[in-house]
């Protein structure tokens, strides 16, 4: 006798699922039992784990290579899917990048760039999809924020305000999609070990000394069971959720020294 699982017949896209936490978002959905794309712009990466989930946990996973940095990078990688003849019940909006630095003389580029992938595709992308998800009553969205979305950070302003976007906007979706059926969560990681630092240059700053990073797939599992109970806001560690917790607590400008101090370089 087949065993049935959690995610038989629903699909769920992952975005920024050719490395880093998003491989780890999209096994946990396979693993589930659910069909899996995942989209990213490296091709080669992103075939090689989608062999993998497919042999390993029996489901169909398609890659799709999608810039969506780009604008109407959304729309056309959810065009491809359809072409594919493919549905999408879950959106993980999980791509995104950081850059450190201070925002006098940082390219101009590198910043828009950051709201067009971290806020402006994650809105595309669940706009899309969102009314087929009511309709169905099922589904929903997993975006990823992260615990800069808690204050403002001086020395890396634009991600910051990129992050603290993603979590309004999913804590208002969430309340939306009340007794509708659809699940919203906003996953909240902390330092976690992936190409992320590398890319937004925050190894040498002092937070990259403060502890260390957790793993990839601890986070990605905390982040699918919240989603899979509809859990709200789901900050990664005890260390992160009582940070995150004190914010609301500090006077502004002293929050805002705090932080400056820890994205200095050391
Ligand atoms: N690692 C951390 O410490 C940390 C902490 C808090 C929050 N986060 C958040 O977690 C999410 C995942 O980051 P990560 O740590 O796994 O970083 P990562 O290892 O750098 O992975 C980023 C993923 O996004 C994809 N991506 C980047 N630019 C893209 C574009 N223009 N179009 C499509 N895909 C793109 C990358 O694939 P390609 O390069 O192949 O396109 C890759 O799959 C991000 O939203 C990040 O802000 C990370």
């Amino acid at each position: 006798m087949t065993r049935t699982r959690k995610g038989d017949g629903q699909t769920a896209l992952v975005t920024g699922a050719s490395v880093g936490i998003g491989v780890d978002l999209a096994e946990c959905f396979a693993r589930d039992g659910y069909d899996i794309i995942l989209a990213a712009r490296t091709e080669s990466a992103l075939r090689a784990v989608a062999d993998r989930l497919a042999n390993t946990y029996a489901i169909r996973a398609t890659p799709m290579v999608a810039d969506l940095g780009a604008i109407g990078g959304g729309q056309r990688l959810a065009d491809a899917i359809r072409k594919a003849g493919l549905s999408v019940d879950v959106v993980v909006n999980n791509a995104g990048y950081g850059l450190a630095g201070a925002f006098s003389g940082s390219d101009s580029a590198g910043q828009l760039g950051m709201i067009d992938l971290n806020d402006r595709a994650l809105v595309e992308l669940t706009h899309i999809y969102w009314p087929t998800m009511l309709a169905n009553k099922r589904g929903g969205v997993l975006n990823v924020a992260s615990t800069a979305a808690f204050q403002p950070g001086p020395l890396m302003s634009v991600y910051y305000a990129s992050k603290a976007f993603v979590l309004s906007f999913s804590e208002a979706l969430w309340e939306e999609a009340r007794d509708t059926g659809v699940k919203v969560s906003c996953l909240c990681p902390g330092p976690t070990a992936s190409n992320f630092r590398e890319r937004a240059g925050t190894g040498k700053t002092r937070l990259s000394r403060t502890g260390p990073q957790m793993s990839s797939m601890s986070v990605a599992r905390m982040g699918y069971d919240a989603w899979q109970n509809n859990k709200r806001v789901e900050v990664t560690g005890f260390r992160n959720r009582l940070t995150a917790s004190l914010v609301p607590f500090l006077p502004r400008t002293l929050l805002l020294r705090l932080v400056r101090n820890l994205q200095s370089p050391i």
